[in-house]
């Protein structure tokens, strides 16, 4: 497996210490086998989100001096206000504190009681949004998408037999946007082809219908299009994001994923009657029009991270790196989620401990087991993620039982990928010693969040 070197050199450096064995065991028992309440000073390598744990570069940092923190009209808005335009090409752009208060803003205006959203799977918080505001999400993802083993090249794409049945169904009336992610973060940061987001476009624009992109990782879902779709190869990718964003009418954008920042996020869109409702709904979740949530030296970063996050070399690495990790895993047999997406490798952790039954929880005590192996933190995405259903409060069990390796962007080397997949291949040659959790402290939404564990 050839490693594609970094196509950065490292200015800044941020020690790493590794707890010994003793002091891990404490450490989880205290965090109640949830990797999420461990605290980062605990932690070797992090691998729990991609989400604001990028690097920023010299220029990013130079650029934080730069911030203009007016109240209003701030000069650094009107910077990212333009790379937005200039990158996507949408008319109209709604700064938000991270994608959740684009999500928000979005839900809120478009969504009655009632109404149903489709999307290429779920999100968290983006069903959350829908859901509070009295719609359903409805999946229309490829059938695919929800068997870690079937190879496609996009396998987030959207079923548009499912999409038409469901306006055929409940009619368009009751369908205020389809939902697109690109990538689709829970099925293993898989991409939707070109032509999948067009042939969704035009069934959508048949209907009257909106189609709203969530963009969180939309660099990395043009690259794949540039590796893997016809036609598309040699085309720079800064090209190929502006034609997946024609066929949409707007989206929301969390600045922690692809941007390249820390925090913040925005709404785009086309329309000017639903911008001129966002300007005003803006003003009392986010703030101002000119920063909504960010301060000025936070927008300033963001529009040089977005220049950067289109470079070709840049984004080649960042997949390219976790392709590394996943291809050393599947060479030791380890299951994981095919093919490799482009944020994360995905334990199948159904398959990686086949002796657990689901409601032992393999996700969470994999990723348990994986802290106390080598201090990698990683992220349990399966039963416990998919929290209960309303009606007969029982456990919802989704297809998929996963364990996340998360890569942050220009944070770890290609050596840190060999650390963590050593561990991963030593579990997977003792599995059967894994034993199951089970769950002592339920909170009733959202419970991945603060859930508590113990051995069985
Ligand atoms: N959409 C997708 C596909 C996401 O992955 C996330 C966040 C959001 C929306 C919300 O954005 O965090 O800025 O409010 N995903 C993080 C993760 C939390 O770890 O996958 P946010």
């Amino acid at each position: 497996m050839r490693r594609t070197a970094e196509p950065y050199k490292i200015k800044a450096v941020e020690p790493l210490t590794m707890l010994n064995r003793g002091e891990r065991e404490e450490a989880l028992k205290r965090a109640g086998y949830n990797t999420f309440l461990l605290d980062s000073e605990d932690v070797y390598i992090d691998l729990l989100t991609d989400s604001g744990t990028n690097a920023m570069s010299d220029k990013q940092w130079g650029a934080l001096m730069m911030g203009d923190e007016a109240y209003a009209g701030s000069k650094s808005w009107y910077k990212l206000e333009r790379a937005v335009q200039d990158l996507f090409g949408y008319d109209y752009v709604i700064p938000t504190h991270q994608g959740r208060g684009a999500e928000n803003l979005l839900s809120q205006m478009k969504i009655q009681p009632g109404d149903y959203i489709p999307g290429n799977m779920y999100f968290t918080t983006t069903r959350a949004h829908q859901e509070m505001n009295g719609g359903t999400f409805v999946d229309v993802i490829i059938d695919e998408a929800h068997d870690p083993s079937a190879e496609l090249d996009f396998k987030g794409n959207v079923d548009l037999v499912k999409l038409e049945e469901l306006i055929d169904e409940v009619g368009a009336d009751k369908i205020p946007y389809v939902c697109v992610a690109v990538t689709v973060n829970m099925a293993g940061g898989q991409p939707v082809s070109l032509a999948n987001l067009k042939e969704t476009y035009t069934l959508c624009q048949e209907h009257g219908i909106d189609v709203m992109f969530d963009a969180t990782r939309c660099v990395e879902n043009a690259y794949f299009i540039q590796e893997r779709e016809e036609g598309q190869q040699n085309r720079p990718i800064k090209d190929i994001v502006r034609d997946m964003f024609k066929f949409s009418d707007g989206c929301t954008m969390s600045g922690k994923k692809d941007p390249l920042v820390n925090i913040g996020g925005f709404l785009a869109m086309n329309d000017f009657e639903l911008y001129t409702r966002a300007r005003e709904l803006v003003v009392v979740y986010e703030g101002m029009p000119s920063y909504g949530g960010m301060a000025g030296r936070d927008m300033e970063a963001m529009a040089q991270g977005m220049y950067e996050s289109i470079d070709d070399a840049y984004i080649e690495h960042r997949i390219k790196q976790v392709r590394y990790l996943g291809e050393q895993l599947m060479e030791a047999g380890v299951p994981v989620v095919r093919p490799i997406g482009g944020h994360a490798v995905y334990l199948d952790a159904k398959a990686f401990l086949s002796h657990l039954d689901r409601e032992m929880f393999p996700s969470q005590s994999l990723a348990a087991a994986l802290y106390l192996d080598s201090g990698v933190r990683s992220m349990e995405r399966g039963i416990v993620s998919a929290g209960r259903n309303k009606e007969t409060c029982e456990h919802n069990v989704p297809k998929l039982e996963m364990v996340r390796l998360t890569i942050p962007r220009r944070v770890y080397t290609n050596s840190h990928m060999d650390v963590v997949a050593d561990s991963v291949i030593n579990l997977y040659n003792k599995r059967e010693q894994i034993k199951g959790l089970s769950m002592d402290y339920e909170p009733p939404t959202l419970r991945f969040f603060n859930a508590r564990f113990s051995p069985l």
